[in-house]
């Protein structure tokens, strides 16, 4: 079997760099998306590169269906059709409902739940027609349970698992798996930026497990997902989270 290529878009973001790094180990070819205006894309590959990794970049604003098509098109002309897509890229715009304007919606809704239509646009159809993909939509703990102060990024993440499921059932018989997993709160940038106080007197007490997940765990159970043995794996909703919510 040649080898599959993974598309994951957020990849130079806390786990963004963790999935592409434990894929690429394993042996796919990586491509990886980054916001149009990352300054810091180039000094993330060398790096990368440094470390061992070559990966393919491309700038692309995921909540944009047009430049989607487009960089989708010259990522599969340029590098390979995709086998696997991991639509991790995310933001935050934390705040009280109160205090929301829909400046702060539009941007949560369109980068978070926008781009996972966006993105799957332009490579569905392919895995289909070749009968082997994998989608795999990074969601959230919190679009499961909501969070305070995340009534933009909870209804993104939780309409995220419901294309999951449509999506899946309209291409269950042609090889190609369609999954949801919801990340509780890992140690990358994107919780550390959250008020120590706040972490530690309303998020950590609610852990199980007590600690932050680390993204080498989340990537993990994508590139599980990613293999040929989830093959019976769809629709599904994987928690991760260290027992924070259980349902
Ligand atoms: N539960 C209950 N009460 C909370 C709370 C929570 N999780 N977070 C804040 N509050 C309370 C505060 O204790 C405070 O109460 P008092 O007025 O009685 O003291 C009140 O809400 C206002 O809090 P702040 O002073 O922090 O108000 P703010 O307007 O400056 O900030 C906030 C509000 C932006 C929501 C801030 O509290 C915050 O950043 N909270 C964390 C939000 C969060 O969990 N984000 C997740 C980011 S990680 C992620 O998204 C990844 C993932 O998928 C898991």
């Amino acid at each position: 079997m040649s080898k599959r290529t993974v598309l994951v878009t957020g990849g130079m973001g806390g786990l963004g760099e963790s999935i592409c790094t434990k894929l690429a180990d394993l042996g796919y070819e990586v491509i990886t998306t980054h916001s149009p205006g990352n300054t810091k894309a180039p000094g993330w590959l060398a790096e990368m590169k440094a470390r061992g990794y070559d990966f393919h970049a491309y700038g692309v604003d995921v909540g944009d269906a047009e430049d989607c098509a487009r960089v989708l098109a010259r990522i599969q002309s340029e590098v390979a059709p995709i086998d696997v897509l991991v639509n991790n890229a995310g933001i935050t715009r934390d705040m009280t409902f109160k205090k929301m304007t829909k400046v702060d919606w539009d941007a949560v809704i369109n980068t978070n739940l926008n781009s996972v239509f966006n993105m799957c646009k332009p490579v569905v159809d392919g895995m289909v027609e070749r009968g082997w993909g994998r989608v795999i939509n990074v969601s959230s703990v919190n679009g499961q349970k909501g969070a305070f102060g995340q009534t933009n990024y909870s209804a993104a993440k939780a309409g995220m698992h419901g294309f999951t499921k449509a999506l899946a059932l309209e291409v269950a018989r042609k090889g190609v798996t369609v999954n949801t997993i919801s990340p509780g709160y890992i140690g990358t940038k994107m919780v550390t930026a959250i008020p120590q106080d706040i972490l530690d007197s309303k998020i950590l007490p609610q852990i199980p497990v007590g600690r932050l997940g680390k993204p080498e765990e989340v990537a993990g159970l994508i590139v599980y997902l990613a293999s040929e043995e989830a093959a019976f794996v769809t629709g599904a909703n994987i928690a991760i989270n260290g027992g924070q919510h259980m349902f």
